[in-house]
């Protein structure tokens, strides 16, 4: 089997929470052990920046805490290289060239791209860089010959435009030089979890979601608020299983799946209250965050030695896109000193 290159990552806008735990963090750990695989994992700050050119202190800051939420989950520097986007010059490089194959249309085109310039309300003034970024990401994922890319189900019109612009360059110039990426789509079933309201997916923007940081008081008031079965009212009251946040988070994070079956029977059938069910959560939850806490607040002491991985592991990446962009200008014929 040829090996994997797998590169993914996240843009620093803020910390992590469990939702990108539960539907990328722990497959990135499965990743990081497999054999033949190198994984690259990117701090996208400056994709970041391309909403974000008003705020650079909150990027700057989201990039050390996103570096200590994975040293805190158990990514590894030693088997995976943790860098960061805007210390690598070959990437925006790689995308000027790029740009040149896609249309202005094509951009306008991309689904995701259109759902977020409609969210973000840049009226007339969408920064360039915006309405460019699927290019810059192209640009992230071809430069390492990343053969999979793990991202969730709104990053797919990202990886399409990256194939296309693989293709399109390949044939251009006559050469397999580009790789073209697959992607890793997280498992159905935790595809998207669910914030502690039941609105949709748990995301900063709604405030409804659990830290990997968050202190065991923050996670218990979080859970006792959690949106279960409103009509039921009194503990003798059968209650609803299906959209209940606290039996969605039983049924991924409780290890004793026949005892919750139990409980869902039995809080069908009425006489079991949410208190008692939150509680369970509660510990299950505790047991599981405690040591990613912990671990997290003894790196948080150290900042030195979080920005000298991250220049480490950016040093590395560099020395990968390099490569890539000496065979894309070689490719292109525009290698003129080297020739
Ligand atoms: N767009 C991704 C996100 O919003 C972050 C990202 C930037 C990315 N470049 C990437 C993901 C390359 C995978 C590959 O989360």
């Amino acid at each position: 089997m040829s090996k994997k290159i797998i590169l993914t990552g996240d843009r620093p806008t803020g910390k992590l929470h469990l939702g990108h735990y539960v539907g990328s963090l722990e497959n990135r750990l499965k990743l990081q052990e497999e054999e033949d695989t190198e994984m690259f994992i990117m701090i996208a700050d400056q994709q970041a920046l391309t909403d974000n050119a008003d705020n650079p202190q909150k990027i700057i800051e989201s990039v050390t805490e996103v570096a200590l939420d994975y040293l805190a989950i158990g990514i590894d520097p030693n088997k995976t290289t943790i860098f960061l986007q805007s210390q690598i010059p070959q990437l925006p490089e790689l995308m000027m060239y790029y740009m040149n194959l896609v249309s202005v249309s094509r951009l306008q085109r991309n689904p995701t791209v259109k759902q977020e310039l409609k969210s973000k309300n840049f009226g007339e003034s969408i920064p360039t860089g915006f309405f460019t970024y699927p290019i810059s990401q192209a640009a992230d994922i071809t430069a390492f010959g990343a053969t999979h890319v793990p991202v969730g189900e709104d990053q797919k019109p990202m990886i399409e435009q990256t194939r296309e612009i693989v293709r399109d360059f390949n044939r251009i110039y006559n050469k397999e030089v580009l790789v073209e990426p697959e992607i890793v789509l997280p498992p159905k079933k935790q595809g998207r979890l669910v914030g502690i309201d039941g609105n949709g997916k748990m995301s900063k923007s709604l405030n409804n979601g659990i830290y990997l940081s968050d202190s065991p008081k923050e996670i218990q008031d979080k859970i006792m608020k959690m949106y279960t079965d409103p009509n039921h009212i009194r503990i003798e009251d059968p209650g609803q299983v299906e959209g209940n946040v606290v039996f969605t988070y039983l049924d991924i994070f409780d290890p004793n799946k026949e005892e919750v079956e139990s409980l869902k029977e039995h809080y069908r059938r009425g006489g079991l209250g949410d208190v008692k069910l939150k509680r369970r959560l509660n510990d299950i939850m505790q047991d599981m965050l405690r040591p990613i806490r912990e671990r997290r607040e003894e790196l948080a002491k150290d900042k030195e030695a979080i920005y000298k991985m991250l220049e480490e592991g950016s040093k590395k990446a560099e020395k990968v896109a390099a490569k890539t962009l000496a065979e894309v200008k070689e490719a292109m014929g525009i290698n003129y000193f080297k020739k």
